[in-house]
């Protein structure tokens, strides 16, 4: 009888734990009808980010980017391109072949920024990229050639021109002193001076976004988003410039840079947010910042998943209730980690497998609770991301006066290729919630690189027309 009461209790205890922990989960269950309101929240905020009065408040700031088309096929030439602001830091050669065996060939090489670099002064992190730039020519045996060069620089910037860009504020692992508030091109114009070993013509500042959108628009024309779910998580899309108050005329249209990753800054998605997500806001290095992106994006979906398990440690659900050094690191849960977790082909002494390399020791029932952690915090974030979407292409469609719109969304990011469930949850978000929509997704090959370039040819095409 003691025997069997003692089973009975030890039933009462796993039962009431896997409640406890179900119950910890619910939060990141979002109903249909919250998405639908996430949607609607950032429709508004578009508006605030589009209108002269409320812009300078505004958290989705709806950066004109002086990008006025998608490319024609016509772009021709020989464009350098950097890449900072992603997984890595790169910089390319790009040469684009117009006519009717148009063409695109790269040559590139990545480089390491080190985290002293991008915490520390910003002419140490522009002094080590235009070392980078010279070790790439020397490389290519091009350093007195001069290019064009369009430089890809994923963070929010406030541009006045193609070739201007003051950065708004530092967002994802950067935090070098004294570029805020100024001109990253200058700030580039000016180091490669210091350097005094070659010249370039800086041309044109990039979001990724936009230079996702712009490859993808090189192939299919109906493309006219961009789309990054990786590092970072940001859209773009061609706005019609009646829309766009801050940016003088009315004719044709823009692409806006919308930094949603700001989305919620002012509060506006308290209701959803978790403990846990104020924890990752917490602990990163821009506290209040971002909150739409921290929680949807690569770079902090582990810094969630971290704090789930910490929390549920803590309680005696997991690891024997011992929280070990690593699971107090800072982002052990990289975004491949957590796409290998979730894999579906992998068996549960796999997933323990894995856990084992990030130095977890885990249970069959630890890696059961983790997996199931993983699975629901990456699908919020495709379920927001996508309602986020879902917000941007009914925008366009009641921009065009349709009941139906046909678009194509450029996408990039290592965790939309990457994941295996992120892409195909936010599809579908997007399909639910914006149901007078086609949307066709298009992954980009290189956005960054081929989409600086390409956005440099049409700038370096507009000033020779200028110039004339
Ligand atoms: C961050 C940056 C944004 C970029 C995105 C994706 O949100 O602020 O500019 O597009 O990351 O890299």
């Amino acid at each position: 009888a003691k025997g069997a009461a003692m089973v009975t209790a030890v039933a009462y205890r796993l039962i009431e734990q896997s409640r406890q922990i179900q119950q910890t989960l619910a939060e990141f269950r979002l109903s249909k009808a919250q998405l639908l309101e996430v949607k609607k929240r950032m429709r508004v905020e578009i508006e605030r980010g589009l209108k002269k009065d409320t812009h300078k408040e505004a958290t989705v700031k709806m950066l004109p980017t002086f990008v006025r088309s998608t490319p024609d096929g016509t772009e021709n030439g020989d464009f350098l391109a950097l890449d900072l602001g992603g997984t890595n830091f790169r910089v390319l050669l790009v040469k684009i072949r117009s006519g009717k065996r148009r063409s695109v060939e790269m040559h590139n090489k990545i480089y390491a920024i080190p985290i002293e670099v991008m915490q520390g002064t910003g002419e140490e992190l522009f002094d080590h990229i235009v070392y980078c730039i010279s070790d790439f020519l020397d490389y290519m045996g091009m350093k007195s050639a001069r290019l064009p060069l369009g430089f890809t620089f994923s963070f929010p910037c406030h541009q006045t021109s193609l070739d201007a860009g003051i950065l708004v504020t530092w967002t994802k692992g950067f935090k070098a002193t004294d570029c805020e508030g100024e001109d990253v091109v200058e700030l580039l114009r000016e180091a490669i001076k210091r350097k005094e070993e070659f010249e370039l013509d800086v041309v044109a500042i990039v979001n990724d976004t936009v230079g996702t959108m712009m490859t993808c628009a090189y192939e299919e024309p109906t493309c006219e988003v961009g789309l990054i779910a990786g590092t970072g998580s940001n859209a773009c899309y061609m706005e019609e410039m009646k829309n766009i108050e801050i940016v003088e005329g009315n004719e044709g249209r823009m692409c806006v840079n919308m930094e949603w990753g700001a989305f919620g800054d002012n509060g506006c998605l308290d209701d959803i947010r978790t403990k846990y997500d104020q924890a990752v806001d917490e602990n990163s290095l821009n506290e209040g910042k971002q909150r739409y992106e921290k929680m949807c994006s690569g770079m902090y979906l582990g810094e969630i998943v971290r704090q789930i398990l910490i929390d549920l440690t803590k309680r005696g659900f997991l690891f024997r209730g011992q929280i070990s050094e690593t699971l107090k690191t800072r982002g052990i849960f990289e975004t491949k980690f957590l796409s290998q977790i979730e894999s579906d082909r992998l068996a549960l002494l796999q997933v323990r497998a894995i856990l084992q390399q990030l130095g977890l020791d885990s249970t069959c029932d630890d890696s059961i609770i983790v997996k199931e952690v993983c699975g629901t915090v990456s699908r919020r974030a495709a379920q927001i991301c996508g309602a986020g979407m879902a917000a941007v292409v009914d925008k366009i469609r009641e921009n065009r006066g349709l009941d139906h719109l046909d678009i194509t969304v450029g996408v990039d990011g290592t965790l939309y290729k990457l994941h295996p469930h992120f892409s195909p949850i936010f599809q579908q978000t997007v399909k639910e919630l914006a149901p007078k929509c086609d949307v066709n997704f298009l992954l980009s090959e290189d956005g960054s690189g081929k989409g600086a370039a390409l956005i440099t040819a049409v700038g370096c095409r507009q000033r020779e027309l200028d110039a004339q």
